[in-house]
């Protein structure tokens, strides 16, 4: 939940009217959800360090300037931190809203319907209206990547999407470029939890997208081991298990840790 939890000295501040104490370099969302106050949040996660790109998680902080990012922020002495004001909720909206204007609706086909962070995130901003209108879009309404870019080309999707073919070279994932929200979940998981610095994200703008570079450029030529730990860290159906992907989401999971790698594997079953 943005920057682990510390063991430095004891720090008292009060969320949303509420006194909550935590160490000494805890984020305010830690805080916050150490006092049960859930901040909408994207791209922060607890198995990656806060990274405070997707802005959804924006707090207002009496005597401090601006909306900061609660994942990125730490605690101090006497902070006084508003999670709810119409301030904060008004950004979170319009930020949703540029997320969903650059992806694909096709929710009820999704493999990932029911466990979509985006999706979630989306209710929990209260977002129901996208007011961008389509442009020159390449959208695949099946939602399955079967569409080459040129038969895909002029079907519309919402606001600025593009379709990008699938990449389904990997035997145990696929990787959905369409999906991607840019959250950089999985590159700092292949990264901090692998080691093994396979993705990067390339490009700028709306052209930016996670990448397994390479010459060819597909998961399966790259550095990339197959650890899954991109998978597990994907708020989105953009990486995800082929398994998944055929069978559906499963409705139980363990989780595990072994000594091979520090993934945390989910086994999962019907
Ligand atoms: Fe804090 Fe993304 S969750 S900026």
């Amino acid at each position: 939940m943005g920057t682990p939890a510390k063991t430095g000295a004891p720090v008292t501040l009060t969320i949303d009217g509420a006194a909550v104490t935590v160490p000494e370099g805890t984020s305010v969302m830690r805080a916050a959800y150490e006092a049960g106050i859930a901040v909408p949040k994207l791209c922060a996660t607890d198995s990656v360090e806060a990274f405070g790109s997707c802005r959804l998680c924006v707090v207002e902080i009496e005597g401090r300037r601006g909306t900061p990012a609660s994942c990125t922020t730490p605690v101090s002495e006497g902070m006084v931190v508003h999670t709810q004001s119409s301030k904060v909720q008004k950004i979170r909206k319009g930020v949703m809203e540029l997320y969903i204007s650059d992806h694909p609706l096709d929710c009820l086909t999704c493999s990932a319907n029911g466990d979509c962070e985006l999706q979630d995130m989306a209710g929990a901003v209260g977002l129901r209206d996208v007011r961008y209108t389509p442009g020159e879009n390449h959208y695949d309404p099946t939602g399955t990547g079967a569409l080459s870019a040129a038969d895909a080309k002029g079907r519309e999707g919402p606001g600025n999407f593009r379709y990008i073919p699938k990449d389904e070279s990997n035997p145990y994932f696929t990787y959905d470029p369409s999906k991607c929200i840019v959250c950089s979940r999985c590159v700092r998981a292949c990264e901090e939890v692998q080691g093994t610095f396979a993705l990067t994200i390339e490009g700028r703008g709306f052209e930016s997208r996670v990448s397994a570079g390479g010459a060819v450029d597909d998961f399966l030529s790259s550095d990339c081991v197959s650890c899954g730990a991109c998978v597990q860290a994907c708020p989105t159906a953009t990486l995800q298990e082929k398994s998944v992907a055929e069978l559906g989401t499963p409705t139980r999971s363990v989780v595990t840790t072994c000594a091979y790698c520090g993934v945390g594997c989910s086994f999962k079953a019907e």
